[in-house]
């Protein structure tokens, strides 16, 4: 069987219903991450952080997968597929896919502050001061924030390096070390870049670019894929 790699940023979930961060409606025209997505910030403020994390999570619950995150899916029919995400909504899981891969964490889940490995599942939207781990110490969102590492970085990588064809999907390509991993893909094999705004990509060998809405390219290029 050959492998399909997907690499998904945050313009697969917008048709969803989910802010991306760079566009003129996202995230970070509207907040600094300084401020939200760093250990500076939940050293300063640990109740700001913990709100803003809440409110996506609040919206995660209201919302659904997208003809996008389906039509992946389907691809399972006849290729090893294998996502990985930038996202830390658990949309691809929720429309079926079987192998995930998260790089900047998940938010329905918390994790320890003392020990990292403790990593709870959260059933409702809200994280709160005194939410504790066993251990006894806060909870915070188990998310990647900027200045951490990426601790899913290596088997992401070697994945990338396995592909026979890479498929890129919503994503501005420009946090690292995320955007770097369609350079372990081979030179010779196919590549897609599915984004509405994808027009500056280069230096990339047998790359077809796609500027298209997810909703609507992601489809066609899962048809066309399914039928070769
Ligand atoms: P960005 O907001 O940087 O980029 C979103 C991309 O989605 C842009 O290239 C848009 O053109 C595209 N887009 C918008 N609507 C779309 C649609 N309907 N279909 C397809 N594409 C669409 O988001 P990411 O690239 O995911 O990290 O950002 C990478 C990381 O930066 C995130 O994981 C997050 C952020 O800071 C952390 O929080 C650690």
């Amino acid at each position: 069987m050959e492998r399909i790699v997907v690499l998904t940023g945050a313009g697969i979930s917008a048709e969803s219903g989910l802010q991306t961060f760079r566009d003129s409606d996202g995230l970070w025209n509207k907040y600094r991450f300084e401020d939200l997505a760093s250990p500076q910030a939940w050293a300063r403020d640990p109740e700001l952080v913990l709100d803003f994390y809440n409110m996506r999570r609040k919206k995660l619950f209201e919302v659904e997968p997208n003809a996008a995150h389906y039509a992946i899916v389907k691809l399972e029919e006849k290729y090893d597929v294998q996502i990985i995400t930038q996202n830390v909504d658990d949309l691809h899981e929720r429309a079926g896919s079987s192998r995930v891969l998260h790089l900047h964490g998940e938010l329905k889940k918390a994790r320890s502050t003392v020990d990292e490995t403790l990593v709870y599942e959260l059933d409702s939207w809200e994280l709160k001061m005194g939410d504790k781990c066993e251990k006894g110490s806060q909870l915070r969102p188990h998310i990647v924030w900027f200045g951490e590492m990426v601790p899913m970085i290596e088997p992401a990588a070697q994945i990338s390096s396995t592909a026979d064809i890479f498929i890129v999907v919503g994503t501005s390509m420009v946090v690292y070390p995320a955007a770097g991993l369609i350079g372990y893909a081979g030179n010779e094999i196919p590549k897609y870049y599915i984004d509405p705004k994808a027009s500056h990509v280069g230096g990339i060998s047998n790359l077809t670019v796609i500027t298209k809405k997810a909703g609507e390219g992601v489809p066609e290029l899962v048809k066309k894929l399914l039928s070769d």
